[in-house]
């Protein structure tokens, strides 16, 4: 079992017990086959990930991995399990994910032995124009500023993604769907010391939207602290009333009411959200962005993620390098590793956006022979000088190197059924809170995805950059769900929140996997070097080694020490065909199989 924070573990049993009773499930620790779900690690090559052979969920709460595991040991499959995740998160994890924002998921239909995306992501109201950001001095306002209240809200995809999954591939209805959720919104859980924490950290921005402050307050005042129950009935109200009615009661009915009036009368800058612009929204089924590394094959999403893209960029300029990055790092390897990252983090910047408003060039950047050409801008024994320009896909494409620096608040979960059916969701409401408003009387907040525009929305030539905010576009993401083949058969499914270093994260632990044979586990925990065309972010304890730093310094690189980059949850199809589940001790997270 992987849990991660000690205060978790020392709840987990107790909790297990209370959540099983809330399941209405029998409960036994003494049964041999619960304590083995429970925590107990056993199976053919053990390596610290949990191992099972039937199913296994793995995601950033207790309650949600164990409402999926719930729902796969009673027989339903992968996306039932998806579904029913995803609504538990928006209640114990309400600062990160929820119906009030949006998702991308890469998934594995074992009937159809196929890879099929789904674009989750938030849409801006129709209202929205380039300068959506530019406050009433005509100067864009401040990133602080930017992020709070209404204006910074999308349409939210989540819900009516949820749906899509569940009506196409699902075996329970909506209203089983939210049953879990709802009961544990009902009744209470238990808020963890990293919730609390981040929690008292936002407090003060929070004091501008009372009614959520209220939601997150002690009866006596102040945040809930570590060990609190956190009750959100009316959020059980709302998840039960989609249950009854249907997700058109969200995105037509009065909860869209609700959300128009909670975005355009926010004392916070208030929005333009039309009943029409929810009215509207439709998830996007898309093809994976496949790229090939050494005999596996790498299924991720495309636009407007620019994760799967940037990756499938990354992986073929290592490629290209000809050597595997085996054994432990070395400077030179270290230097390769930052740089096709920075490199790669320039194209994106310049050329990714939302391809159903601007041309992407994605079939390019995905190219081997690009791919070659690119790499051939790194320097022997020396690193590139950071802001590097982008690359030339085609020529007369605007380029800019505006990026912005995206919260570390997100989430990512991995199922995979019996069936060998696969999800790879990673879901968001953009920064911590969102835009910090809650919808009035539904108990769940909204998203401040429009932020990922590019605020400066015109280049140094005056010209639109490919991300600039519009009606109806969808905003650019660094969410990179991750599903992975190998001869045609899935071996590993994984993702990880973290804002634009999503992209590196996931790129050091499929190297991990791939070139360093890592078993999972060790794979997820190994200290990570992220870089995103700017000085290079490295976690210790490589940080910290002394000869590889000064030889990195020595190539020019500022190093940053940095800590905790994204939290990822994985599940690997080993060569026995069982199930390896691992969460990433950086934030809570637990995998769970049985
Ligand atoms: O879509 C994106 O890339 C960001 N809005 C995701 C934000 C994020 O990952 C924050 N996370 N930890």
């Amino acid at each position: 079992m992987s849990l991660n924070f000690s205060f978790l573990s020392r709840l987990a049993l107790v909790y297990a017990c209370f959540f099983a009773i809330l399941c209405n499930a029998k409960y036994d620790p003494s049964d041999p086959d619960v304590s083995r779900e429970i925590g107990v690690r056993f199976g053919p090559g053990s390596s610290g990930a949990f191992l099972a052979q039937n199913g296994m969920v793995t995601s950033s709460s207790f309650e949600a991995t164990m409402a999926g595991l719930d729902v796969l040991r009673k027989g339903g499959n992968a996306f039932d399990a998806a579904v029913v995740v995803q609504f538990v998160l928006t209640v114990t994890e309400p600062y990160a994910s929820g119906i009030g924002g949006g998702l991308f998921a890469v998934a594995y239909d074992s009937k159809e032995e196929e890879v099929f995306t789904l674009d989750g992501r938030e849409t801006a109201p129709d209202a929205a124009e380039p300068d959506l950001f530019v406050g009433i001095n005509g100067k864009v306002d401040k990133f602080s500023s930017r992020i709070d209240g209404g204006r910074a809200a999308g349409v939210p995809g989540t819900l009516a993604a949820l749906a899509y999954l569940l009506d196409e591939y699902g075996t329970i209805s909506m209203a089983e769907a939210v049953e879990p959720a709802a009961r544990i919104a009902e009744t209470g859980f238990i808020i963890t010391e990293p919730f609390a924490r981040n929690l008292a950290a936002h407090w003060r921005r929070l004091s501008k939207f009372p009614e959520t402050q209220k939601l997150f307050s002690r009866p006596g005042g102040g945040p809930l602290q570590a060990g609190d129950i956190c009750r959100n009935p009316e959020l059980a109200a709302t998840l039960r009333l989609i249950g009854r009615e249907g997700v058109s009661v969200f995105y037509k009915g009065p909860i869209a009411q609700d959300i128009v009036a909670t975005v355009n009368e926010s004392k916070e800058n208030p929005g333009a959200m039309s009943m029409a612009d929810l009215a509207d929204y439709k998830p996007i089924r898309r093809e994976p962005v496949v790229s090939n590394y050494r005999g596996y094959t790498i299924c991720g999403m495309d636009m407007p993620s620019s994760g799967g893209a940037s990756l499938a960029l990354m992986l073929n300029m290592l490629e290209s390098q000809g050597a595997a990055f085996n054994g432990e790092w070395t400077a030179e390897q270290l230097h390769t590793l930052i740089d096709v990252q920075n490199l790669a983090f320039a194209d994106r910047n310049a050329f990714m956006a939302d391809s159903d408003f601007v041309s992407v060039p994605t079939d390019v950047l995905i190219s081997k022979s690009y791919a070659q050409k690119r790499i051939g801008e790194l320097k022997p024994n020396q690193g590139l000088s950071t802001p590097v320009s982008a690359g030339n896909p085609y020529k007369g494409v605007a380029t800019t190197n505006a990026t912005r620096e995206e919260s570390p608040y997100t989430t990512h979960f991995t199922i995979v059924d019996k069936n060998r059916n696969i999800l790879s969701i990673t879901s968001t409401l953009e920064q911590h809170f969102g835009c910090g408003l809650l919808v009035e009387n539904r108990g769940f907040l909204l998203n401040n995805e429009m932020t990922d525009f590019n605020a400066h929305a015109k280049d140094s030539d005056g010209e639109l950059t490919p991300n600039a905010p519009q009606g109806g576009k969808r905003p650019r993401s660094s969410m990179s769900p991750t599903i992975v083949l190998r001869d045609g058969k899935p071996v590993l499914a994984l993702g990880s929140p973290g804002g634009s270093r999503i992209i590196g994260v996931t790129l050091n632990v499929l190297l991990n996997v791939f070139d360093r044979e890592l078993e999972l586990q060790e794979a997820i925990n190994a200290p990570r070097v992220v870089a995103r065309n700017r000085d290079p972010e490295i976690e210790s304890p490589l940080y910290r080694d002394q000869a590889l730093k000064e030889s990195l310094e020595g190539m020019g690189y500022q190093l940053i020490d940095s800590q905790a980059v994204g939290s990822v949850q994985a599940i690997r199809i080993n060569d026995s065909g069982w199930l390896e589940g691992a969460a990433d001790p950086r934030r809570e997270g637990l995998a769970l199989g049985y």
